[in-house]
């Protein structure tokens, strides 16, 4: 990691709970090599986050490590970036509790996620759930991050991370950088391919809903074939009164590059065999490197080790010197080394 103020920085992570879908990917991991050469940029794989919800401990090992895998073949080059498992990096939990100090219960009590997550969880509403949050504005503020690439789910968090920035800024003097949400034009909330007003998720317990990014040729085309749509028969933009074919655009904008109008005349009189037919083509097409370069490094374990080693200390390094600091500036006594 360069020294501060060398240039901007940039942090964002991903939870290992099962392969990334493609609502990851569009609405974030896709975007994150792409600003490897303008920022000095940290990812993350957020494990620590993943125990809010119950977790069968072998699994999660197992995921975290594909996680890893995933991220790298999706084009982080360890030489640029850090990438680093959040729970081999104690300094994030050591700050969370810090600034747990200075979040208001009524803020958390405002986030969408947490209310969603406690109903979808009803027999585990844990404080973890509750304060996860603090820990996600920890995540942020300790590398001082200007920016931070997510999808439109995670805007709120980001937002709070700011607030509590400026909070302990306005009580001790200037701090934490305050960071900014960076989200994608396109992509930043993929929906369910069974329910599309419904945003795509990993959890879901319908496989039809979601594409994950190692689903082969078959599942895919699959899955887009029975894409729920509407009954016009018309492909045309419009989120309000056409959530399944506007989602479908959205995402064969991304892996063609055509804007929503090309892709109106393209599919002119077409129908929505020939377009749901193109748009899993083109995911296929697109994910196909992604998936050759993840078997590459999933099957090479000492090379993943290493990289996710070296990325721990490095961050675990950076970070310490943001927790000494605000240590310093809240009245814990540091003696000198
Ligand atoms: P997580 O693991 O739920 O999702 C990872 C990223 O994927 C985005 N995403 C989507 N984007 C578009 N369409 C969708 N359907 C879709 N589903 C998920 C999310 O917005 C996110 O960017 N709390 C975070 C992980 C985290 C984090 C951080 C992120 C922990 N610490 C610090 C940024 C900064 C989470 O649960 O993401």
């Amino acid at each position: 990691m360069e020294k501060d103020n060398a240039r901007q920085r940039v942090l964002s992570g991903i939870q290992p709970t099962g392969t990334f879908t493609l609502g990851n990917y569009l609405g974030a991991v896709r975007n994150w090599p792409l600003l490897q050469n303008e920022y000095d940029c940290v990812y993350m794989i957020a494990d620590q986050h993943s125990i809010t919800v119950k977790q069968e401990p072998k699994l999660l090992r197992q995921r975290t490590l594909e996680a890893g895998a995933m991220l790298l073949a999706s084009g982080i080059d360890p030489d640029k970036s850090l990438v680093f498992i959040q729970s081999q990096n104690p300094a994030h939990s050591q700050l969370s509790w810090a600034l747990s100090c200075y979040t208001m219960f009524g803020e958390l009590s405002r986030m969408t996620q947490y209310k969603d997550k406690s109903a979808k969880h009803a027999d585990n509403i844990n404080a973890g759930l509750f304060t996860y949050p603090v820990l996600m504005a920890a995540d942020i503020l300790i590398y001082n991050a200007h920016k931070v690439p997510v999808g439109a789910d995670q805007k709120q968090h980001v937002e709070l991370a700011r607030d509590i920035a400026t909070r302990f800024n306005n009580l001790y003097g200037e701090t934490f950088v305050l960071p900014e949400n960076l989200n994608p034009k396109v992509g930043a909330k993929i929906m369910s391919l069974q329910e599309p007003t419904k945003k795509m998720s990993k959890s879901d317990t319908n496989e039809k809903a979601t594409i994950l990014l190692l689903d082969d040729e078959t599942k895919i085309m699959k899955k887009f074939k029975s894409a729920v749509t509407d009954s016009e028969n018309c492909v045309r933009y419009d989120v309000e009164n056409k959530p399944g074919i506007s989602n479908l655009m959205g995402i064969y904008n991304v892996f063609t590059g055509k804007s929503f109008e090309e892709i109106e005349k393209e599919f002119d009189g077409l129908g929505y065999g020939a377009f749901k037919e193109a748009v899993g083509t083109s995911v296929v097409e697109g994910l196909r490197p992604f998936q050759t370069k993840y078997n590459d490094i999933i099957s090479d374990k000492a090379y993943l080790q290493k990289v996710l080693t070296e990325g721990a200390e490095k961050s675990y390094a950076y970070a310490m010197r943001t927790v000494r600091k605000v240590y310093k500036k809240i009245g814990f006594v540091q003696f000198d080394k």
